[in-house]
């Protein structure tokens, strides 16, 4: 099949079976162009919420299906491919995580959005990028609060909310390895840019950032600011649809550092994200599988802090 024909097929099965089509950010371009909506992780679970279609495609990582998936039990939520995951749920085994919040049992557990369900189930509400300094200033001035697993983004919150949050020391490896140098490079070859960043990054990143914040907030951001000229140290899907959104302006990915062999690799690209393909999505929803599955127990620990989150942001 070709490329048109695909992607004519794929729009054709999903009127045929009520299906919604989500895509994230960082997915490829092709795909957040077939996709019914695009968004950042929170506008994704929100939309997951509200949706009367019988069939949810989740166009991104396995723990963006999975919140859809317990979210919606009464949908059908496939993913285009169940291996692909997120370096930075995986740096936090649900069991570990247990074990730290079991021996701090005075605390509030505060979990962002890329966890496993099973991580999800032992925490008290969750946050992603977009709302995490809201949902962590709602909490008691003096409460004791644990933060995992992203200790970029814990240590960013940390310094703009005067909170004192005990972090898990889990990190993701695209945004970790975003170079200072490189950025400052770019700043010199085009003074009159604005350095939009991703708070998954390190500090001394954010600490150049003229705006820090979640995909949407970034794209946002380029949309209506006045300058021309962008350097995006995030994913770089995220330029698809900022160059769709503003085909005037000028959006140059901030470059990783230099991989240990010298070499220059594409790592300001998310692999994960990268596995979702049109030929991955056409199948899943020809076949309607893989099905997300959350064992029943877990997901209805999780839930709780997922629609608390929810109710937060509103
Ligand atoms: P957003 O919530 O900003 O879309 O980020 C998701 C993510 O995976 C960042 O790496
Ligand atoms: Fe996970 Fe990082 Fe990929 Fe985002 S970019 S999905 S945090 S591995």
């Amino acid at each position: 099949m070709s490329k048109t024909e695909l992607k004519e097929e794929i729009r054709r099965l999903a009127r045929e079976k009520n299906a919604v089509i989500m895509a994230h950010y960082y997915v490829d371009g092709e795909v957040q162009d077939l996709a019914d909506f695009i968004g950042d992780s929170l506008a994704l679970a929100q939309q997951a919420g509200k949706t009367d279609a019988d069939i949810i495609v989740l166009c991104g990582v396995h723990f963006m299906g999975e919140t859809a998936a317990i979210l919606c039990p009464n949908k059908k939520v496939l993913v285009p491919d169940p291996a692909a995951t997120c370096s930075l749920a995986e740096s936090c085994p649900a069991d570990a995580f247990g074990e730290f919040v079991a021996a701090h049992p005075d605390h509030i557990v505060v979990s962002y959005v890329n966890t496993t369900a099973a991580t999800k189930a032992v925490t008290d509400v969750v946050v992603t990028s977009s709302n995490a300094r809201q949902i962590v200033e709602s909490l008691p001035k003096d409460a004791k609060i644990i933060f995992g697993p992203d200790q970029n983004l814990g240590n960013y919150i940390n310094s703009i909310t005067g909170r004192n949050m005990l972090l898990w020391n889990g990190a993701c490896h695209v945004h970790a390895r975003f170079s200072v140098e490189k950025i400052l490079e770019l700043k010199a070859a085009h003074p009159g840019a604005k350095v939009l960043v991703h708070p998954e990054c390190k500090g001394p990143v954010v600490a150049l950032a003229d705006k820090v914040g979640s995909t949407a907030a970034l794209l946002k951001f380029a949309i209506a600011d006045e300058s021309t000229e962008f350097i995006v140290a995030t994913e770089s899907g995220i330029l698809h649809e900022m160059q769709k959104q503003a085909p005037q302006k000028t959006f140059i990915p901030a470059p990783p550092e230099l991989s240990e062999t010298g070499s220059t690799c594409a790592c300001n690209e998310c692999e994960y994200m990268k596995m979702v393909t049109l030929e991955k999505v056409y199948r899943c929803l020809r076949d309607e599988q893989p099905v997300v599955q959350v064992p029943k127990e877990i997901a209805a620990k999780a839930i709780k802090p997922i629609e608390r989150m929810l109710e937060l942001s509103k």
